[in-house]
């Protein structure tokens, strides 16, 4: 069984990040009236309270999340419409969005999703983890579009492909994986492809985290090539947030600093054509609020279908 729980993780700088790039892109499929199917493979909770036990044990948020709404909270400047939009998302779920605010509700992708879809969509949860399966399904009961959302306790990488192609030939994908197996980087390369054959022209969103390991360094890398081979464009980006670790020569004895996970990436396949030039403004924008040092940076890159 997995040990992984998202709980420990809700709000901090991965999650800004995806959450960002998730919103932005769904706005703009939702242009048009044609229904949509949206399907989060590795959905969680839905929503986590950032004062609750889990989130307090690792207080991941306040560098995420909580550091993002205590420098909106002080701009003196109008925030990026990109970045605005997602905070009015979080500003949803909470009474009040201040520096101040203690009790924060944090609402995770199915919650966004749910709460950004349309009579007209359809909405597909993933999740294995049996308690985090009753607390999404929880959660989702008690959010709009309810008898539109669909809980599913099954392995996803095969699950969700039973709903690709969607009747309407319009869909989102979210595929946000825990990466707690190392077979996970693996899987998600040949769901990918067996999604595209499906579905050539869904959207599919891939997060993947920024940390020391060949497959994951190896990842966004694959991605790009199966878009390319199956003729579809992807935009590529990555936030850090510090240093990756203390930099030198290690000393005999001395304690290796663990800095945990300090930066990730988002890989979007058929991305909407106007998400480079909002990412392009607020990625800069994330990287002053939530930068510890001078290596915090983002990138950004994308291809056309060939
Ligand atoms: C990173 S968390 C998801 C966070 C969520 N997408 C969000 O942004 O709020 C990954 C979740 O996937 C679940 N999970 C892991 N492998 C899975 C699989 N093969 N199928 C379905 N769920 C899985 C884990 O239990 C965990 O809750």
């Amino acid at each position: 069984m997995f040990s992984y729980r998202h709980a420990f993780h809700a709000g901090n700088h991965a999650d800004v990040l995806k959450h960002t790039v998730l919103l932005a892109t769904l706005d703009y499929l939702k242009q048009k009236d044609v229904a949509l199917t949206l399907i989060d493979t590795h959905a969680g909770n839905g929503i986590y309270r950032l004062d609750g036990d889990f989130a307090q044990t690792s207080n991941e948020s306040a560098s995420g999340i909580q550091q993002l709404i205590a420098t909106a909270t002080n701009a003196q400047e109008a925030l990026d419409p990109t970045v605005a939009r997602y905070l009015d998302m979080v500003r949803q779920f909470n009474d009040e969005l201040s520096s101040r605010t203690k009790r924060l509700v944090y609402p995770g992708s199915p919650a966004l999703l749910q709460h950004s879809m349309r009579s007209q969509d359809q909405l597909h949860l993933f999740e294995l983890q049996p308690a985090d399966m009753r607390a999404l399904q929880g959660n989702m009961e008690q959010g709009p579009y309810a008898n539109h959302t669909h809980v599913w306790h099954e392995e996803s990488f095969k699950g969700s492909l039973r709903f690709l192609p969607p009747p309407s030939r319009r869909g989102l994908v979210l595929c946000d994986p825990s990466y707690e197996l190392k077979t996970d980087y693996q899987q998600v390369s040949q769901w990918l492809s067996e999604a595209l054959r499906k579905f050539a022209t869904g959207t599919y969103l891939i997060w993947y985290p920024v940390i020391p390991r060949p497959e994951a360094h190896e990842l966004p890398r694959k991605l790009k090539a199966i878009a390319r081979q199956a003729g579809r464009g992807w935009l590529h980006t990555t936030l850090a947030i510090k240093s990756g670790g203390k930099p030198g020569v290690q000393l005999p004895g001395e304690k290796v600093e663990r800095t945990g996970m300090v930066a990730s990436g988002m890989v979007v396949i058929n991305p909407p054509y106007i998400l480079r030039e909002q990412l392009q403004k607020a990625l800069p924008e994330l990287v002053r609020a939530l930068g510890q040092d001078h290596l915090a940076a983002h990138t950004l890159e994308s291809a056309e279908a060939p």
